[in-house]
């Protein structure tokens, strides 16, 4: 039977490997129509939790994992063995960036060591990973033909297909996203759509995984551009003593040619700030230098900065120095309702604030705690303290903040993603980014 076969009448066994924030849903979503599917992770205490049906990925409720798990339709190992009974293997494990800001891929090159010793003639292999255009058939392909002994495209198939998961959506999901695939050869595609076409609404396939892998870095890099202008929109805004925020909602009226893209205290998340240094990294490896990706993440990483500057002059304004003041820092997940702090701006504000003297605390609902090389930090256990803090900055605009309450009784607010907007009363204490 073709893989194809299998995937239709749900004898097809899936492996995912890494459940984090791409891996988790993905597999709750295949195990959810009826593909057998087991999930790897080198982290134990995920894959204990997994089987327990406990979710630590927000947008996984444990109420869908813990159904699939007693039905024997999910489990998660820590080995690699598995992979021998897979008919589709899917990678999500991190691509960081090194220290020096290169593409690190040391983890898809082992979790592919490690599927090589399992891996057979007839099965799918398929990259989630952002990685730069090329990797999938200069580095998988070579490592898997390596390790079988066989051909890619001939004896077994091999496919990029980029993540697309927006955590926190509550509109767009796992099913309604459009997935994006590009096989190394005709059959490849046939196999890969086949695999997501199960649990996708539309699979749209493009000419080979190299595309697929640009397909993904242009809509990140999409992302990180406009972002850097709107965020030197606001650097040259607060020179002109203007508001950006009443700008771009003024020029979203528009109502074609304009698209509203909000500054903010930087970038943040696994993408954004990573993906597109995966782009210009590849190509000045080709002597080409990406002046957009480079010019952006420039102004995207002075945005913490700059904030640090915004309360220092706020603080000035009422005769105190920032040395010695009381800040209390609002939000370090790196966007609204959500847990993720990971390449959150707000932690590199609070580590420059404390740099410059100031007393800092932070305050975040979704995250009690955090950990940066080595430095844990606790947030305050809540907001009844408010009042005795110098500033209030707002460095992300969840929800189950009360934002009038805050500017009634803080001395000072700085807000850097404009969660005060309907806030009509005490405005005269807020400064906007
Ligand atoms: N989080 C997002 O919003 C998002 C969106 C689109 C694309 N992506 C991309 O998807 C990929 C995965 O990101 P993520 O956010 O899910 O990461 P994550 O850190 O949440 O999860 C990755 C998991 O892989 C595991 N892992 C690491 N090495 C492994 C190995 N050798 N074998 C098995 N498991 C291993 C880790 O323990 C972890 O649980 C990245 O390339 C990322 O750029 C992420």
């Amino acid at each position: 039977m073709t893989i194809t076969e299998k995937i239709a009448n749900r004898s097809a066994h899936v492996v995912v490997i890494g459940l984090g924030y791409v891996g988790l849903p993905l597999a709750v979503r295949m195990a959810g129509v009826g593909l057998r599917t087991l999930g790897i992770d080198i982290n134990k205490p995920r894959v204990d939790r997994v089987n327990a049906g406990i979710s630590d990925i927000g947008d996984v409720p444990s109420e869908l994992l813990a159904p699939l798990v007693a039905n024997g339709m999910l489990s998660a190992h820590t080995t690699f063995e598995v992979v021998a009974q897979a008919d589709a293997v899917v990678i999500c494990v991190p691509t960081p960036l090194s220290k020096t800001r290169d593409p690190d891929n040391s983890y898809i090159v082992k979790a592919l060591e490690s599927v090589g010793v399992y891996a057979r003639a007839g099965q799918l292999f398929v990259l989630e990973s952002t990685t730069y255009p090329g990797f999938t058939r200069e580095v998988m392909v070579p490592m898997l033909e390596f390790a079988t002994g066989l051909q890619a495209g001939q004896a077994f198939h091999v496919a990029f297909s980029p993540e697309r998961i927006d955590p926190g959506n509550e509109r767009y999901g796992v099913k309604n996203t459009t997935k994006i695939v590009g096989g190394m050869t005709p059959a490849c595609s046939e196999a890969v759509r086949a695999l997501y076409g199960a649990f996708i609404d539309t699979v749209r396939s493009v000419s080979s995984p190299d595309c697929a892998e640009m397909v993904k870095l242009l809509e990140n890099t999409f992302r990180a551009v406009n972002i850097g202008l709107v965020n030197e929109v606001a650097l040259m805004s607060a020179k002109l003593g203007l508001n950006a925020f009443e700008i771009i909602d003024a020029a979203a009226t528009k109502p074609f040619g304009f698209m509203p893209f909000y500054p903010g205290p930087g970038l943040g998340g696994h993408c954004i700030p990573i993906d597109p240094l995966y782009l210009s990294w590849k190509l000045k490896s080709m002597n080409y230098q990406a002046r957009f990706i480079e010019l952006a993440d420039a102004i995207n990483t002075s945005m913490p900065a700059h904030v640090v500057s915004r309360v220092q002059d706020a603080l000035n304004d009422r005769s105190l120095a920032l040395k010695g003041s009381k800040v209390l820092v609002l939000g370090v997940a790196y966007k609204r309702d959500i847990e993720d702090y990971r390449e959150s701006p707000a932690i590199t504000v609070l580590d420059l604030l404390e740099k410059k003297g100031a007393l800092v605390d932070y305050y975040d609902p979704h995250v009690p705690s955090y950990r940066e090389d080595n430095h844990v930090r606790t947030s305050i256990a809540g907001l009844s303290g408010l009042g005795s803090y110098d500033a209030v900055l707002i460095t992300t605009d969840h929800r189950a903040f009360d934002y009038d309450d805050i500017v009634n009784r803080a001395k000072l607010v700085v807000d850097t993603r404009n969660a005060t907007k309907s806030v009509a009363t005490g405005r005269d204490k807020i400064v906007l980014l």
